[in-house]
């Protein structure tokens, strides 16, 4: 029996669960009625697997929705509350940032942009990026953030693949202390490209940076523009963004989002879940790079508008208590961050975050990456003092929004550390066996969801078949999400990592075929694999061997440099592995495919089980060598 935790905020409302489970449809057009639309939607769901068109003729704008109707209320309330590395703040009203966006919005229809095209955001965490965002949602442009810490190689496939006319940028970005020149990386990112017409460049740090042909200075660009433009009443299917995301395959998927039916999904979520109220300051350390700064930093809090906190930099910087120095000046009530941050926290110890007044918070959330039960109660006890419910929010970027969690805004149960409790009301999510069969409880399976949601993904950005393949092969009209889980006798769920060739590492998705396909870009390697293996912080680690091509006489450290250097320059510093061994062969099958569940055994030092029964009738002894291999290889490194 796992341990359970009491808490709720005695917002009993038990009637949402109750009318999701009589028809999920209309239950989801009730709540696509908190929104403002132009038009209602002829359609509520059009499901022709596996694409589905939710409002299907309804009008609305994103924008709209978040500053608009806010600004008429209430324009005064802060909507965003920014604070830099060095303490340096920013204090943005509805109607500074609804007046901001509508000069922003004016300025990039002054450049010839129109809806319908796409805009690349490469920004630090900046206010200035959620204004792009709201500018292009205003103006019915689907915007493409690429996260800040991505190489030029990275962030010119992206703009390629999106067919960007615009790259919005800063001279750099702060993290610990340290400039980073984005401008410099998109000047590379977007060599040769023709259909790139303009970068609009604002000015974070200040250095002086080289201005070509296409630059445009961000306040130069708005000087003259109007501070009024009527927002773009769009059909609800209307692509509000495309985030990229590592797969299983070589390279990033487009995932794209509509409007009307992800907008749904993000304000019940971000209700249910943190049970918002007006007097709440709210505080997602996400990066808006990543999906969860999309849904719960950008839409969630302005659809509801909240007043939220907006963090340039990095959580631990200029040292360990900056969080909770956060927290308390700003008085926080509802805090969200990740498992691999509050494990680097715990580690510091309680007495940091103990000499805070951390009183004014009421409700924690966690997000990315499975909490360990150790950790979910050192944030209840010491953060939360054991009042504030935790919520554990299961979802992905394609989902949109949560998809398993507690619901404090709606429901009273008790919690369990490391699960997410239950499925959000309105979804149909289950687990089940290789062959499509839903598993007894205790046992783990396959994370699948049985009917279409709101927040479900469009497609693949321009490509169809791969959104098929990737998602809904594997079991016929089901959304396969690669996760394995297991579901108690409770019916809670229990989210038991990933089931496909995904990596999570710092709560950070990276696929192994991207990172294996950039190892073996260098001239000097014949063959790679990639795994992970547990850490103590970051949940997971990289781990990569590589067979170098004969006759290579350079030595293993230079190599490693620079592969160390290439994976950097051509993915980003996140996908960087702990370490790299240099073995003569890998395990793999008759047909070529690597055996990567030995390597994970071997790497995390396991008995590796009977091998007698491989696929394809494997040649056993060879297979034995390279695990030996293998294993001497880690030993004689460590
Ligand atoms: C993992 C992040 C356990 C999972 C929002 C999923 C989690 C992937 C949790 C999606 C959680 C996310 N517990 N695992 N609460 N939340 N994951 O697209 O493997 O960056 O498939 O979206 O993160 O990662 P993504």
């Amino acid at each position: 029996m796992s341990d359970t935790f009491n808490i709720g905020l005695g917002n009993n409302n038990p009637e949402v669960r109750k009318r999701s489970k009589t028809d999920f449809i209309t239950f989801w057009e009730d709540q696509a009625k908190n929104l403002s639309w132009f038009s209602p939607w002829s359609n509520p769901l059009n499901w022709n697997p596996p694409f589905a068109k939710w409002f299907e003729g309804g009008l609305i704008n994103a924008s709209f929705n978040a500053l608009d109707i806010h600004q008429q209320k209430n324009s005064e309330k802060p909507a965003i509350i920014w604070e830099a590395e060095s303490g340096e703040s920013r204090n943005l009203t509805y109607r500074d940032l609804w007046i901001e966006v509508q000069k922003f919005s004016n300025a990039l229809k002054s450049l010839g942009i129109k809806k319908g095209d796409r805009i690349t955001i490469y920004l630090p965490m900046v206010p200035e990026l959620p204004i792009s965002m709201l500018a292009c949602a205003r103006i019915g442009v689907t915007h493409t953030v690429v996260f800040s810490g991505f190489s030029s190689a990275s962030l010119r496939e992206r703009i390629e693949d999106s067919k960007s006319k615009i790259v919005i940028t800063s001279d750099g970005g702060y993290r610990r202390g340290k400039i980073v020149k984005l401008k410099e990386v998109v000047d590379e990112a977007i060599q040769n490209f023709d259909f790139v017409k303009n970068v609009i460049v604002m000015e974070r740090t200040k250095e002086p940076i080289q201005l070509n042909s296409k630059d445009i200075l961000w306040k130069d660009l708005i000087k003259n523009a109007s501070s009024e433009c009527a927002p773009e009443k769009l059909n609800s299917l209307h692509p509000l963004f495309i985030l990229y995301t590592s797969g299983t395959t070589g390279k990033p998927k487009g995932v794209l989002h509509g409007t009307g039916g992800y907008l749904t999904h993000i304000h019940s979520t971000f209700q249910w879940a943190f049970d918002i109220k007006d007097s709440d300051i709210f505080f997602c350390t996400a990066d808006i790079g990543w999906v969860t700064g999309h849904s719960y930093v950008v839409y969630g809090p302005l659809l509801h508008g909240a007043t939220e906190i907006m963090y340039e930099g990095a959580p631990d910087f200029p040292d360990s208590s900056r969080m909770w120095e956060i927290i308390q000046k700003h008085k926080v009530t509802i805090f969200y961050t990740t498992p691999t941050a509050l494990r680097m926290f715990m580690k510091f110890g309680n007495k940091i975050p103990n000499s805070f007044d951390l009183s004014t918070l009421r409700l924690l959330g966690t997000v990315g990456e499975p909490i360990n039960p150790e950790v979910w109660k050192w944030y209840y006890k010491v953060i939360g003092k054991e009042k504030c419910p935790i919520i554990d929010t299961w979802w992905q970027t394609e989902t949109g929004g949560m998809m398993i969690s507690s619901l404090p805004g709606i429901e009273t149960i008790p919690l369990k550390p490391g699960s997410g409790t239950r499925p959000i009301p309105g979804v149909d999510i289950s687990v089940v066996d290789e062959k499509g069969n839903e598993v007894s409880s205790n046992t783990k399976g396959y994370l699948i969801i049985k009917k279409p949601w709101p927040g479900m993904l469009l497609t693949l950005w321009g490509d169809d078949e791969k959104y098929k393949n990737a998602y809904w092969s594997k079991f016929p009209n089901t959304y396969y999400s690669g996760d394995f889980a297991k579901i108690d006798e409770d019916g809670y769920f229990w989210l038991l990592g990933r089931a496909d060739d995904v990596l999570k590492v710092a709560g950070h998705r990276i696929g192994t075929a991207e990172l294996e396909s950039c190892i073996v870009g260098h001239n000097d390697v014949a063959e790679s694999a990639v795994c992970g293996i547990p850490d103590e912080v970051k949940g997971e680690v990289i781990i990569s061997f590589v067979v170098l091509k004969e006759n290579v006489n350079k030595n293993s450290d230079i190599l490693e440099k620079e592969l160390y250097e290439k994976i950097r320059t051509d993915i980003g510093p996140i996908a960087t592995p702990k370490e790299i061994y240099f073995v003569s062969k890998l395990p793999k099958t008759r047909s070529g495919k690597i055996m990567r569940r030995l390597l994970k055994a071997i790497a995390k030092n396991e008995i590796i089980g009977d091998i007698s029964t491989l696929e394809d009738g494997t040649a056993v002894t060879e297979i034995q060598s390279a695990i030996r291999e293998l294993q001497e290889s880690i030993t004689k490194k460590t």
